[in-house]
């Protein structure tokens, strides 16, 4: 039996926390032989306190074998102590007619706070992944906290972006999803990202081949993926969050498995026109579990070029506007 593995996740009582603890505890993220241990940090207000024990209730009741503990605090040094992985989905969801970045003002402190203890109480090997909003800043923002633990352990997730064009070019193309390769997402997790269709496979053909429609790959299909969670939020009347979490869990499950082709933001070092200190989605192959390297050198067409100008451009503003706390 393998010794567990320490997960933190923030926001566990609300919306994305219910769709993702049954998940971990159940192994899909870390996998059917690794126990694990929650250590779940709500806010410390008694109804948030009171629906996460509910929630632990309901964990306990699933008896799952890999379950070992849970640890419930609102202290940040007792729920990330010693943690192996940070989730940090806490934070502010947007409601209809905002932006992600309307977010920061809030979230940024909440990033702040929580990379300090992070970096003082976690394990040697902590791995973080953000999901509160706006994703990719807000890593930027905890990882600037950070003096132990360096930057390239805190990611953020655009793999909610990336399933969704899989399974938008499925559907165009008429295949099963499984058939779709290669769907890479540049940038940053809002309308701007760019979901390179010109690297994307389907059957292992170029997807602009076989989907044979350029304008519809140019227009229909960023803005489908790029304004995927609006739309959500205008049907659903609040953010996604079962499909957030599964991406979550792929995230993390990519990053724990070696030779795993996948995208996900984490910092700039300049490659494919990134200003260095932004975190931007790009494509990455994990190298060892938890650590990857990105993957560079493929081609970029002007359009793309163009794209990954102005999703760039707009992650230099957010990391402006949140200059001051840093
Ligand atoms: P929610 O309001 O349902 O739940 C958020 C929970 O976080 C609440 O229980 C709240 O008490 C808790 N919380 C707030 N501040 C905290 C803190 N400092 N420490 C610990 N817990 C804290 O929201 P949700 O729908 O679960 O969404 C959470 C975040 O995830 C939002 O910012 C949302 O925009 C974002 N999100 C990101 C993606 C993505 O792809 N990156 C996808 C969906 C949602
Ligand atoms: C999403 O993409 O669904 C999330 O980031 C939630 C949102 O605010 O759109």
């Amino acid at each position: 039996m393998k010794s567990p593995i320490r997960v933190a996740v923030t926001g566990p009582a609300g919306q994305i926390g219910y769709a993702l603890l049954f998940r971990i505890a159940s192994g899909q993220m870390f996998g059917p032989d690794q126990p694990v241990i929650l250590q779940l940090l709500e806010v410390p207000v008694e109804k948030a306190m009171k629906a996460l024990e509910g929630v632990a209730m309901e964990l306990d009741d699933c008896a799952f074998p890999l379950l070992q503990e849970m640890v419930l605090t609102s202290d940040p040094s007792v729920g990330f102590k010693n943690a192996n992985w940070c989730c940090l989905v806490g934070a502010k969801p947007r409601g209809p007619g905002m932006e992600r970045a309307d977010l920061l003002k809030d979230n940024g402190k909440i990033f702040i706070e929580q990379g300090k203890v992070i970096d003082r109480v976690a394990a040697d090997d902590c791995r973080v992944a953000v999901v509160g909003n706006p994703a990719n800043t807000n890593a930027m923002i905890a990882a600037s906290q950070a003096k132990r633990l360096s930057a390239d352990r805190f990611t953020a997730m655009v793999r909610l972006d990336q399933n969704r064009a899989a399974s938008q070019l499925a559907k165009k193309a008429n295949v099963p999803v499984t058939a779709v390769s290669d769907v890479f997402i540049f940038g940053n997790h809002s309308p701007t990202m760019f979901s390179a269709f010109h690297l994307a496979k389907i059957q292992g053909k170029p997807a602009s081949q076989v989907i044979g429609h350029q304008e519809w790959l140019r227009k229909e299909f960023q803005e489908t993926v790029g304004k995927r969670g609006a739309a959500i939020i205008a049907a659903r009347g609040s953010s996604s969050a079962a499909s957030a979490a599964n991406a979550l869990v792929d995230h993390v499950h990519d990053l724990m498995t070696p030779g795993k082709v996948h995208s996900i933001s984490v910092k700039s070092h300049g490659e494919y026109g990134f200003d260095p200190e932004v975190w931007a989605g790009m494509p990455v192959r994990t190298t060892t579990p938890g650590s990857y390297e990105v993957i560079k050198g493929l081609p970029l067409d002007e359009f793309a070029k163009e794209r990954i100008a102005v999703t760039n451009k707009e992650l230099v503003d957010e990391r402006e506007m949140v200059k001051g706390m840093l």
